[in-house]
């Protein structure tokens, strides 16, 4: 390969790296209806970031959850007392972490 290829492989793997980035619904406060009722905005993602939804319930009830942008995202549930935790990540697609 001669070396004149080289400087746009460069910038074509960067431009590739940098379209694989997602936009996430980013939310402070998703309340019990999924309505966000603070800081709804969107973020996006960096190379080793997922969109996150976290779900907060009361018995099977939800009570209130979070949105946005999470580095090194594991799904996660968590049960304390009479309050449950669900930690959904994904990166299938844009705004895949719907409420
Ligand atoms: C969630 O917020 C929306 C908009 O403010 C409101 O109409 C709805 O009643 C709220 N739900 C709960 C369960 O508070
Ligand atoms: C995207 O999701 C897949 C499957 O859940 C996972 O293996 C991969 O590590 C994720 N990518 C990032 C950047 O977190």
């Amino acid at each position: 390969m001669g070396k004149h290829l080289l400087l746009p492989l460069v910038i074509l793997s960067l431009l590739l790296g940098f379209l694989q980035a997602l936009y996430c619904f980013h939310c402070d406060r998703v309340n019990a209806s999924g309505v966000c009722v603070s800081g709804e905005r969107f973020c996006e993602t960096t190379a080793t970031e997922q969109c996150y939804v976290k779900k907060v319930y009361e018995g099977t009830t939800v009570l209130f959850g979070y949105q946005g942008c999470r580095n090194l995202c594991f799904p996660f549930m968590g049960c304390s007392h009479k309050y449950t935790v669900e930690l959904t990540c994904c990166n299938s697609s844009s705004f895949c972490n719907k409420f």
